[in-house]
């Protein structure tokens, strides 16, 4: 589908497939994973890796365990969201994740691609939970996700390492 974002440019919002060049999916998360975005990741992926990914993740998908939509702009990957069902007993419970490459950030695209992938979630997984993790300085993320109702349920202290400090990790659940 195509989305229109709050500056103008159009985007179109696809479900992962094979139709996606890998370079495209590995250009846009080492671009993250290389201005250290916050993602759980440091160090950069190579094509071997990403060409796993792509085929576990699409496997995931038709098992009905994953989601994964990516944004695309042109000939990149500049957006996606996933929600992933844990497994075994865990399996009501939801885990999103949400990346937008850093020059399409603040024009609404994190907050539609959010809405879209917990909604398909309800629908799909009829999840009991839906949570993510964040940083805990990461105010902007922090800011997204309560804008959407989530509120903080756990917080790990001096979980994650991050420039050389460790920073907590906070675990937010979905309240509506
Ligand atoms: C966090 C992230 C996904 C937000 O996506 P985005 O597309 O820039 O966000 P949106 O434009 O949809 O903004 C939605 C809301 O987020 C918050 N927000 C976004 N940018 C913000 C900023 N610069 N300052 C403060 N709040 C901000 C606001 O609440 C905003 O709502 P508003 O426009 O009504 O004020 C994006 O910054 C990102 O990918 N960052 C790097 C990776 C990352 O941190 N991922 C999350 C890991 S847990």
């Amino acid at each position: 589908m195509k989305h229109k974002l709050k500056d103008g440019r159009v985007v179109n919002i696809v479900p992962l497939s094979a139709k996606i060049p890998a370079k495209w999916l590995l250009d846009y998360i080492n671009g993250v994973i290389e201005e250290d975005g916050y993602l759980q990741y440091d160090k950069p992926f190579n094509m071997k890796q990403q060409k796993e990914w792509i085929t576990n993740t699409i496997a995931g998908m038709r098992k009905g365990e994953q989601l994964y939509f990516a944004a695309v702009s042109g000939k990149r990957v500049i957006g996606s969201c996933s929600a992933r069902r844990e497994v075994g007993r865990g399996r009501d419970n939801v885990v999103i994740g949400i990346v937008v490459s850093k020059d399409f950030r603040g024009v609404g695209l994190g907050e539609f691609l959010m809405e879209k992938t917990i909604a398909a979630a309800k629908k799909n997984f009829k999840p009991n939970n839906t949570y993510l993790y964040v940083a805990g300085s990461n105010k902007i993320a922090k800011k997204l996700y309560e804008k959407l109702g989530f509120e903080e349920f756990v917080r790990y202290p001096n979980w994650w390492i991050r420039k050389g400090k460790k920073i907590d990790s906070i675990g937010m659940i979905l309240k509506n």
